[in-house]
Formats: C-alpha cells, structure tokens, sequence
C-alpha cells in the first residue's frame, strides 16, 4: 500500500499529519483501506511510507489490533509511486508469477478485490488495474481497453480523453514485474511503467469495477467521503460507530440544542456549544464550535476553536487555529493551522451587525 505522498492539494491539513492518516469518518483513510483488504482475504501488507514515516507504525504497529500483518519500507528520498514499489520487493513474499494487490492509500473504493485478483489469474496479464467511470476523466489517468479488457492506451491528464474509465488506484502485479522496475531512483507507474509496458507489447488488463470510488485528494473530496462513509453510502468495517446521519466520537461534547446531520463526524474530545449547526462537516479531535456557530461542508482541524456565531461554507480550518466571534468564510478559504483571525474580520453580509 502506497502511503508515502505529500498530499499538497490537502494542504494545510497535511502540514499536521500525512493524507492517508486524515482521520475520515472518525479513523485514518489507511485504516478504512485495511479493513476492506483484510475483509477480501489478504492477510499481510507492506506499507511504503515516506512522508511523515513515524507516524504510521506509532498508530498500526505490527497490525494485529487490525487484524493484519503489516510491514513497513520507509524511503528516505520519495520515489514516486513506481519507486515505491520496487522498494518494497525485498519484503514480499511468494514465487515470481504470485500476484501482489497495490493500493493506493488515499482511494476509499467499493471494489471486489477478490475478484480483481481472479481476473488478473484468468488473464495471466502481466498487471491488472482497477479501473472507474467518472464523468470528467480529465484529472486523472485515462485507461481505454479493447473489447477483450487489454489496455491499449495509458493517458495520464489528458484534455481529450477517449473514454471516461479512468486509473483507480489499485493493481495487480504478478510479482516478477515488480522486480524489474529499476531500483534506487523515482519511477512514477503511471507516467514510466505502465506506458512502457504498453510499448513492449506486454499484456496488461483493466478490470472495471464501478461500484463506489472517490479519490480522497481534494478537500471536498475528503468531506464527502467521510459523509459516505458515516451514512453507510460506502460500507466500512473499519467505521467506529454505527451508520448515521452523523458520528459522535468518544469524550465528545455535543450540547442538546445543537444540531448535527447530513453525515457530520465530530472527533473525540471535541465540544460542540449550544446552538451550533454541524451539517456535512469533519471535525476533528479536540476540536471547539462555539456557541450558534455553523459549519457546513467544511473540515475544522484538531484543537481548532471556532468562535460564538462564526460561519463556514466549504473551509479547511487547520489544526490549532483560532476563527474568533462574528467571521464569515466562504468555499474555498484556507485558515492554516495555529493562525488566529480577530473578532469580526472577515464578512459576508452587509446587513449584519
Ligand atoms: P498530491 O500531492 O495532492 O497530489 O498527493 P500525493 O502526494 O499523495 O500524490 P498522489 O495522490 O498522486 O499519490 C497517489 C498515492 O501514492 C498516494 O497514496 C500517495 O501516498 C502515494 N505516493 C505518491 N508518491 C509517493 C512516493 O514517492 N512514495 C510513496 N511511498 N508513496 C507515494
């Protein structure tokens, strides 16, 4: 599992910790990605960590409360996805034509990867990729196939694409070709291996599996995931808590008045005061909402404080900072952790106080 980027398009989020341990839906993105292989039958993953390696194995150590074996390869230079890879062979196991599943680690995915497993055995391709119909592909790697499932065509962030079935994240490997990725330098899969794969005549099969697939990367696309994951839109043994229309995490303070929906999680230890408003929004531990504020579609980092009245639209507040009474932020603002914006200082609406 590849859990080694920076996550800059998550940034300030990812000053504080590294996007696959974002906690969505109340536990890190990795641990949802886990639970779902472990759920599939896999029984032991090597993490390939770089950014941020510590804090990995402080939360999963050897993965028994997971339920896993999992080990750790930690780059000290990043070396791109394909790197990273290779990286890891000396830690796997299995002859030369076993399959190895890769993940991505910042994909939450309804896939069957069973039976993606069992399409790459049937097929004896080379590698075999999950691949996902989105309605706009131009954001991502565009993988069209012929009528048999061989991938024809690698297109990574293409202005024209053939087809909207896109690169999900998730492959299967048979293991000697992990080991002829060249070792020791950055090899992105995306833009080196697998084109270069294409050009060697090699068969590689893409397997489409459109069931749920949302990649975490963006800020809104991590506030919707968590609201899947805690209405039960995308199932997650690895949930604490049951399905709702929102999740209160352990030593929360929620008070009566306020009110919390449209898949909302609220972390543990975090106060929420009277007559708040929490719709759609993550909040993280420790975090404070102050009295009447509204948060929607938005993301408050740990130990944040969200003063009385304050109002955010689609915000990313980061860890430690401080949104004193009467602000106002709309779609889009980014308050970076431990910064503190005055009483009042930013508004919307003409017609208040
Ligand atoms: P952005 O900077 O926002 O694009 O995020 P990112 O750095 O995570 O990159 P991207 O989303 O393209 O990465 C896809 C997956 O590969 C993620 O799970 C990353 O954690 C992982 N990844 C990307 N680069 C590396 C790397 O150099 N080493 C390792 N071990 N993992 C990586």
């Amino acid at each position: 599992m590849l859990v080694g980027g920076q996550g800059s398009r998550l940034r300030p989020l990812t000053m504080s910790a590294p996007k696959p341990m974002l906690p969505v839906a109340g536990v890190p993105v990795t641990a949802h990605m886990l639970a779902r292989a472990r759920d599939a039958g896999i029984t032991r993953v090597v993490l390939a960590t770089s950014y941020r390696a510590e804090v990995f194995e402080d939360y999963f150590g050897d993965g028994s409360a997971h339920g896993l074996e999992l080990e750790y390869v930690t780059e000290t230079e990043p070396l791109g996805t394909g790197g990273a890879i290779r990286n890891v062979a000396p830690k796997l196991r299995g002859g030369p034509d076993d399959p190895i599943v890769i993940f991505n680690g910042d994909i939450l995915s309804g896939l069957d990867i069973a039976a993606l497993v069992r399409r790459h055995q049937q097929t004896g391709a080379a590698v075999t990729l999950h691949l996902t119909e989105v309605g706009d592909p131009r954001a991502f790697g565009v993988v069209p196939t012929d009528a048999d499932g061989r991938v024809t065509q690698f297109l990574e962030k293409t202005p024209d694409p053939p087809t909207n079935r896109i690169n999900a994240g998730c492959y299967v490997f048979r293991r000697s070709v992990i080991d002829e990725i060249p070792a020791g330098r950055p090899v992105s899969v995306e833009r080196e291996i697998f084109p270069g794969m294409l050009a060697a005549g090699t068969l590689v099969v893409g397997y489409v599996d459109s069931t749920y697939w949302l990649d975490l990367g963006t800020p809104d696309a991590f506030v919707q995931g968590s609201r899947d994951l805690v209405t039960g839109r995308i199932g997650s043994s690895a949930l604490p808590g049951p399905v709702g229309d929102w999740l209160v995490l352990p030593d929360a303070t929620v008070a009566t008045d306020a009110k919390l929906g449209g898949g909302s999680v609220v972390g543990v230890g975090a106060v929420v005061g009277d007559g708040a408003t929490i719709d759609g929004s993550v909040i993280f531990d420790g975090a404070v909402i102050g009295e009447g504020a509204v948060v929607r579609a938005s993301v408050v980092g740990a130990g944040a404080v969200i003063g009385a009245g304050v109002a955010l639209d689609g915000v990313v507040v980061g860890d430690g900072a401080r949104i004193d009474p009467d602000n106002e932020l709309r779609a889009g603002a980014r308050v970076f952790p431990g910064a503190v914006l005055g009483a009042g200082a930013i508004r919307f609406s003409s017609d208040r106080g």
